[in-house]
């Protein structure tokens, strides 16, 4: 375990950043490589999937070493399957390791999503997909020991990332209580994808789902949240797809707000993944969320009591 590991900005999770940047980052995606490294434009940072750069060399390994030349880096896992019985996968936790050594990232995080299962005697299947764990006493001992064993062997603070699950089980906690928990027994911090809990609220069938979100922001420990998350969702109508393949809606702007409110500066990423649009309208994306947190941040400013 690592408990109040060396948080460069004081941030859980983070190392070696500016203090709580008060511009957002985007999401590095293949269409975008060219054209950032040429312009780049003025932002808090940058977010790489880890997966994508587990090569020992190649082009995208190459564009994301000249990137973090300029750029602040956030290195976001998806395949850790940190809530898995079966374990790590020892080969991944190699390459992640690797990968953290060549671009000494600011900040390293994956899910707290269940993927690995036994496959026969001696190894394990990969669902390839961000499945929910259960809010059970057994899943965090569970997840606070594949956590710790990542914290470990990068000899770091990870931040885990809150999903948008399309099934849930019967648990012993609230989810703001099981990652209070985690954080409180590994020292991880936790990524707060807001745009999560907006999906979740919705496929739930809130009837106020912007009243829930808040409640969840407010039962948060103020000090765990490194980072957050915004994407755009699909409206099915029946069903709401957490796709990131659109423009931020206004409900989660609003959580987007009242988080700022709760948590300060946050390192804050605009996350896109599919039809992935022009750089131009991410950027309009990031400099949204900027505007907007050094907002709330002057409100509270300006309501705080004078000395
Ligand atoms: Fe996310």
């Amino acid at each position: 375990m690592r408990t109040g590991g060396p948080f460069a900005d004081t941030r859980a999770g983070a190392e070696g950043g500016p203090a709580g940047s008060l511009h957002a980052g985007i999401g590095l995606r293949h269409p975008h490589y060219a054209e950032l490294l040429q312009r780049r434009p003025d932002l808090g940072f940058i977010e790489v999937h880890s997966e994508n750069f587990f090569a020992d060399g190649g082009a995208a390994l190459a564009v994301l070493r000249e990137a973090r030349e300029f750029y602040d880096l956030s290195l976001h896992g998806v395949g850790l399957a940190l809530g898995s019985a079966a374990g790590l996968d020892p080969w991944h936790l190699d390459r992640l390791e690797r990968l953290v050594q060549r671009c000494s990232p600011n900040r390293v995080s994956d899910h707290a999503a269940f993927a690995r299962a036994p496959l026969g005697d001696r190894s394990a299947v990969h669902a390839n997909d961000l499945l929910p764990v259960a809010f059970t006493r057994a899943s965090l001992d569970l997840l606070c020991a594949n956590v710790s064993q990542v914290q470990d062997r990068l000899r770091r603070n990870i931040l885990v990332e809150n999903l948008s699950a399309y099934l849930s089980f019967p648990g012993e906690m609230d989810e703001p209580a099981f990652f209070a928990e985690l954080c409180r027994r590994t020292g991880c911090g936790m990524l707060l994808d807001v745009n999560n809990l907006m999906v979740n609220a919705l496929n739930a069938g809130a009837s106020d789902p912007v009243r829930d979100c808040f409640a969840f922001v407010d039962a948060l420990p103020r000090e765990i949240v490194g980072e957050i998350h915004l994407a755009g969702y699909a409206d099915a109508g029946d069903i709401v797809i957490d796709d990131h393949g659109s423009r931020v809606r206004p409900d989660v702007w609003r959580v987007y707000a009242h988080a700022v409110k709760c948590f300060g500066a946050v390192p804050t990423l605009i996350e896109w993944d599919t039809d992935v649009p022009a750089l131009d309208v991410l950027l309009a994306e990031a400099a949204r969320a900027s505007t907007l947190m050094q907002a709330e941040l002057m409100k509270t400013v300006l309501e705080s009591p004078l000395p």
